[in-house]
């Protein structure tokens, strides 16, 4: 477990103003709970609103688009979701790779259009239930960052946290066992370590993500290399989330 995890909630498309209820609890039981780095990405609706509302934890988006500025109907900047409060931004999530068809050379630029906006990233990367029965998860995975990374991160170690989310488990109530999730995360380690070097390689956090519960997250947690949590479903409820929380700040007491 890393030295101060990182537990981050991701609320897709889901809240409205409603909502930030939500957030204001999440952020007042996380002000007890100092040991663990928490943030909520919540969708680009609600970040000023977020960000207004919490005082300890960090608020982020679930994406950006690679240029600062243009004729992009639709589209946000990470310049823009900056300037809205945003600290750090998810990228590469299996959703967006799948629902919006992105390459991992978009990916790679929109992580560089955010560093550049000053905001931390988290990379995702995850296998297809096909390429985990064909037994080429490491490959996948490992060549999905390789190309979504980008070459140079200056202080990479707080710029950069990657999320391992394997596509089966995001939502579904299963999990990889323990050893599959240390071997994973061993791998992006050691790909981590070989591009930005044995410190910084080093202390970059590796987040799990995929159907974490209260219930679950200390035997996740626990897993080699584990330095956090990416929560979708259960990050919706203040309870549900904080009991994930209080699992990684025991976990980290036992430690
Ligand atoms: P889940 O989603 O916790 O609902 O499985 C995780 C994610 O997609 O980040």
């Amino acid at each position: 477990m890393a030295e101060r995890p990182y537990v981050v909630g991701n609320w897709k498309m889901n809240g409205t103003r409603a909502m930030l209820a939500q957030a204001r609890a999440i952020d007042r039981a996380a002000q007890n709970l100092m040991k663990v780095e928490v943030a909520l990405a919540p969708p680009f609706t609600l970040i000023h609103a977020t960000h207004r509302e919490v005082e300890q934890i960090g608020v982020g988006g679930q994406d950006c688009h690679p240029r600062a500025e243009g004729a992009h109907t639709g589209d946000t900047s990470a310049t823009m979701i900056a300037d809205a409060g945003a600290k750090f931004v998810i990228l590469g999530h299996s959703e967006r790779r799948q629902d919006h068809g992105e390459s991992n050379e978009l990916v790679n630029d929109k992580a560089a259009a955010a560093l550049e906006a000053g905001l931390r990233v988290i990379m995702c990367c995850g296998e297809t239930e096909e390429t985990r029965d064909g037994g080429k998860a490491v490959d996948f995975v490992s060549s999905q960052l390789e190309t979504s990374l980008p070459e140079k991160v200056e202080n990479a170690a707080d710029m950069l946290a990657v999320a391992y989310e394997p596509i089966w488990a995001i939502g579904t109530g299963r999990t990889p066992t323990v050893a599959d999730i240390g071997e994973m995360h061993r791998a992006i380690r050691a790909l981590l370590v070989k591009r930005y070097g044995e410190k910084e390689g080093a202390e970059i956090r590796i987040l799990y993500g995929g159907s974490v519960k209260p219930e679950n997250a200390r035997e996740l947690l626990a897993a080699d290399e584990v330095g956090g949590a990416l929560v979708g479903g259960a990050s919706l409820t203040a309870e549900s989330f904080m009991g994930i929380v209080i699992g990684a700040a025991e976990l980290q007491q036992d430690q």
